[in-house]
């Protein structure tokens, strides 16, 4: 039975990504410190309680268990967070890395699946992106995520090692069995906020400009589904077990909506007309964020079943009114 490692998998991304594992028959072992991850997310496999900051438990914890591959979610992911505090994530998500990274190595585990970020191209000069857009980070947050990233493809290209980064563009959604979804109490996430503004545990829905230049004024972002992130690991996975090279990979739907165009659907999702406020321009907010994801399709065979975003916020909007 192939085993997988999973950094993060008690978190949003991660837990959805486990219990994908464990429906194909996956054999999964979680490590996670539960910082921003809940142990009752975790569906599948044994939680190893640690931080990927503890190089001899996280060592101990691969030598002791021999996983086949890693997938890495742990992280700080907050981009304003990251502005006021870079230190925090510069330790958490590269010290974190490289620890993960040195531990592998001498363990001898060679596949590595990273959760990188659409933060890594910064204020892109041309939409949709292409993965061979330059890599020109604009927060602390993005630049954690490049940094790894070339230390992945140095490391990839001097050892036996491969992995595959997967570039994710707005992660969304919930699982549509309705057992998992995003718990974070504080949510930065569109679709979370607008979800949690109709259900009144949020007073106002904040929209940080309205004067951009794009159709309505607003930003427009690719929102892909959680479960169509996990079954992207899931080929990603695959592709190193079958020999596949190193890859980074856009994970996206490849289709923009302004943030307007999320707040009308959410009204007519939730059936709640909930109160919005028009706030000015956050610093570093690019314009359009859309992926060229044609890479992942062609080379994983990866195709969204949920990239429509009336089916996105209505499966976010199950999740929330459980909560
Ligand atoms: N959510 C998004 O839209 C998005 C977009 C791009 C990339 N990502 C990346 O995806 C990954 C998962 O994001 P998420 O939204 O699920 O976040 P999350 O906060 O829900 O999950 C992160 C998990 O990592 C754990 N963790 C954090 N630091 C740790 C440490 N030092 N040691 C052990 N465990 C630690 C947390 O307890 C949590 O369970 C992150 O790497 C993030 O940067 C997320």
């Amino acid at each position: 039975m192939t085993r997988v490692l999973v950094t993060g998998g008690a978190g949003y991304i991660g837990s959805h990504v486990v219990k994908a594992l464990g429906e194909r028959g996956y054999d999964t072992i979680i490590y996670d410190n539960l910082s921003t991850g809940y142990e009752d997310s975790i569906l599948y496999g044994k939680l190893i309680q640690g931080d990927i900051l503890d190089f001899d438990v996280l060592k101990q914890t691969l030598k002791e268990y021999k996983p086949d591959a890693v997938m890495h979610f742990a992280a700080h992911i907050s981009v304003p967070e990251s502005v006021e505090n870079p230190l925090k994530y510069y330790i958490n998500n590269i010290s974190g890395s490289l620890n993960l990274i040195k531990a592998l190595r001498e363990c001898g585990i060679n596949y590595m699946i990273f959760s990188s970020s659409a933060a890594v191209y910064g204020i892109p000069n041309e939409v949709p992106i292409t993965e061979d857009a330059p890599i020109n980070p604009i927060n602390p947050y993005g630049t954690s995520k490049a940094v790894v990233e070339r230390v992945l493809r140095d490391v990839s290209d001097c050892s036996n090692f491969n992995h595959v980064s997967l570039r994710y563009f707005n992660a969304a959604g919930a699982d549509t069995e309705g057992k998992l979804g995003e718990r974070k109490k504080e949510a930065s996430h569109l679709i979370t906020m607008c979800v949690r503004t109709a259900l009144g545990t949020r007073p106002y829905l904040n929209i940080y400009g309205t004067d951009y230049d794009t159709p309505d004024g607003t930003c427009i972002r690719d929102y892909v589904h959680v479960e169509d992130l996990a079954e992207a690991h899931i080929l990603a996975l695959e592709h190193l077990l079958n020999g596949g090279e190193s890859q980074s990979f856009n994970c996206g739907c490849s289709r923009g909506y302004s943030v307007l165009e999320v707040v009308r659907t959410a009204k007519k999702v939730t059936g709640v007309d909930f109160p919005v406020k028009y706030a000015k321009r956050r610093p570093g907010d690019p314009p359009v964020l859309v992926s060229d994801s044609s890479k992942i399709r062609k080379v994983l065979g990866w195709k969204p079943k949920y990239d429509n975003i009336e089916h996105i916020i209505r499966t976010a909007w199950e999740w929330e009114k459980k909560l």
